[in-house]
């Protein structure tokens, strides 16, 4: 039986030592709705993920941030090849995500977990959690029933729920322990790499600390490489190394997460961060003036210039790459 912990497969990429890297990431959706449409109104796509690039290097979390439809899920399920991409390349510690057959992907698949944001809807109701656990050992270790469950109880016991529970079903857990379960099962391939889809935003605001800090435990004990999205500030602030800020499908900053939040450069990154609750109080961000892009064929340019305060012309004529100011802080505006 394999220990969780070794991580067998976490080789760094030989390409500069990033262990995620993200190259021209695109994820278009077509939404024209048939040939009729088509044909009266043209093609509608919806540019969920635009040109996005970034490296993580092993070990670290990246902080996805953004305001609700900026493409911060898009991005993740592109990533982890839950739905295919139209354009970029996706490594992940050694493997070509995107390019892989179906052998790479199953390896593929136990490197990289995911953890989503409704416990409820991600957990089979009609399993007990030792089905819910195990079947993951099942396809990825070959052990035995006795073995299998004396793992399910290891996996139980790391994320903090009680052994006696095992045969239990979902309904019988709060929203709190459902996520535990799913972390568990996230744990039991002995993944690398974890993608936490607002893992918390969904729990009563007592409970959201523990289970962040429970993900950033095991994150520190298992030495894994991880993207957490959130459009909490300071969540991203305690779980994150790097934070990358989204806007309208692209990234509009990036960097060290003391150093975007102290100092952003991005006007939105600012607007984010004025809006940021204070004093520890946990409350939904408050939404910025005007309406965020709705990337329907989107025009050419900035997608954040319509609501920025420091506008020019040129900032809708062209599209604007990251630019690096400072050391590992980029920053995609022309004005800073
Ligand atoms: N399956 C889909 N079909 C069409 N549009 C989609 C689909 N999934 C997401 N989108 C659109 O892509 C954009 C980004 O969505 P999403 O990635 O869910 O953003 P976020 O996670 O930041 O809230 C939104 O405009 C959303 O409506
Ligand atoms: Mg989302």
């Amino acid at each position: 039986m394999q220990t969780a912990g070794a991580a067998p497969g976490t080789t760094p990429s030989a390409d500069g030592g990033a262990f995620l890297r993200v190259r021209g990431l695109t994820k278009h959706f077509d939404i024209t709705g048939g040939l009729l449409p088509r044909l009266l109104y043209g093609r509608k796509v919806v540019h969920a993920v635009e040109d996005v690039s970034f490296d993580l290097a092993a070990g670290e979390t990246l902080g996805l941030v953004g305001e609700s439809g900026s493409g911060k899920s898009t991005a993740a399920r592109v990533i982890a090849r839950l739905i295919p991409a139209t354009a970029g390349e996706v490594h992940i510690g050694g493997h070509d995500v995107l390019r892989a057959g179906p052998a790479e992907m199953k390896a593929i698949r136990k490197d990289v977990q995911f953890v989503f944001q409704d416990p409820f809807s991600s957990l089979n109701p009609r399993m007990r959690i030792e089905r819910l656990i195990g079947r993951s050992l099942t396809i990825h270790f070959d052990m035995s029933p006795m073995e299998r469950r004396e793992r399910v109880v290891e996996l139980m016991e790391q994320v903090g729920l009680r052994a006696d529970h095992i045969y239990r079903y979902p309904h019988e857990f709060s929203g709190g322990q459902r996520q535990r379960i799913a972390i568990a099962r996230a744990l039991a391939s002995e993944p690398t790499m974890i993608l936490a889809d607002e893992p918390a935003s969904s729990l009563d605001v007592s409970i959201q600390a523990q289970v962040l800090e429970l993900l950033d435990g095991l994150r520190q004990r298992l030495g894994l490489t991880m993207i957490f999205i959130t459009h909490d500030l300071n969540v991203a602030e305690f779980v994150s190394d790097q934070v990358a800020v989204m806007y309208g499908g692209r990234l509009m900053e990036q960097g060290p997460t003391e150093e975007v939040l102290q100092r952003p450069l991005h006007p939105y990154s600012q607007s984010l961060l004025e809006a940021r609750p204070h004093f520890g109080v946990r409350e939904r961000l408050r939404p910025l003036e005007g309406e965020p892009a709705i990337p329907i064929n989107p025009p050419v340019g900035c997608p954040f210039a319509h609501r920025c305060p420091i506008r020019i012309q040129a900032c809708t004529e062209a599209n604007v790459e990251l630019v690096e100011k400072s050391p590992g802080h980029k920053v995609a505006c022309i004005r800073v």
